[in-house]
């Protein structure tokens, strides 16, 4: 039988502890994601939608609860298991792109496959492609600050999909950018998403972009729900 399910989140609870203040950031979510989906995410601010996006990014934890990842139970792997993870499967994209601004886009892109095992020359011509793929080819070799917002974030998409990972998962990635460049980025990454049998998941405040997902989800008070 094919494996279908990508995420299976069981129960999960997150309570950040502010001196002797608690904050319950996801509350009892159940939630399962198969591979190839597009969902968006929205709710209202500190409604817990980073920090859905950061548990399902292995970049935290849950408080309470289970979550599964392609079949595995991600409390029960070692952290060099997550480290990989992390490194091979999931490509993060966010609202301020993130780049390193000292380094050329050739080596921002680079620099996502410098904790895997593809040798250097690979990452060089992996890197390349990837950056032509977005549309990038004649601005490899520029600084973050030589581009615009959405040549940076093109960027930042090319260092996500460089790793080929099985999910791509995206925290406000069109806030900075005007109307036409958001739906640019939008259609670049949809193409990308389903070209390579890829998840995706976008949090967005905007509905517009909200709206091109074909699944829907809420949060809000750290509760999810489907809309
Ligand atoms: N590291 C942390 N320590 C303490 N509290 C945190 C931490 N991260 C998030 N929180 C709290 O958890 C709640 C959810 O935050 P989260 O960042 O997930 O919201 P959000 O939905 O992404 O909001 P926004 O739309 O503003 O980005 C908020 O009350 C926030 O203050
Ligand atoms: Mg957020």
């Amino acid at each position: 039988m094919e494996y279908t399910t990508l995420y299976k989140l069981v129960g999960v609870n997150k309570v950040f502890k502010q001196g002797s203040k608690e904050v319950h950031a996801l509350r009892n979510v159940d939630l399962t994601i198969s591979f190839g989906e597009h969902i968006s995410v929205q709710g209202p601010t500190g409604g817990g939608k980073s920090t859905l996006l950061q548990i399902l990014g292995a970049l935290d934890v849950p408080s309470t609860g289970n979550v599964e990842f392609s079949g595995r139970d991600m409390e029960k792997m070692s952290s060099r298991e997550l480290t990989e993870m992390r490194a091979e499967k999931i490509g993060f994209i966010f609202q301020n792109y993130n780049l390193i601004p000292t380094m050329t886009a050739q080596e921002n892109v680079e620099v996502a496959l410098a904790a895997t095992n593809v040798a250097a020359s690979q990452r060089r011509e992996r890197a390349a492609a990837v950056l032509a793929k977005v549309g990038l080819a004649d601005r490899a070799h520029h600084l973050p600050s030589e581009l615009s917002g959405g040549q940076q974030q093109r960027v930042a998409i090319a260092r996500a999909m460089v790793k080929e990972p099985a999910v791509l998962l995206a925290d406000e990635p069109t806030g900075n950018l005007d109307e036409e460049t958001r739906d640019e980025i939008m259609e670049l990454l949809e193409t990308q998403a389903s070209e390579n049998n890829l998840t995706l998941i976008v949090v967005t405040h905007d509905s517009a972009v909200a709206a091109r997902a074909k699944r829907h989800l809420n949060i809000k008070d750290g509760v999810v729900r489907e809309v």
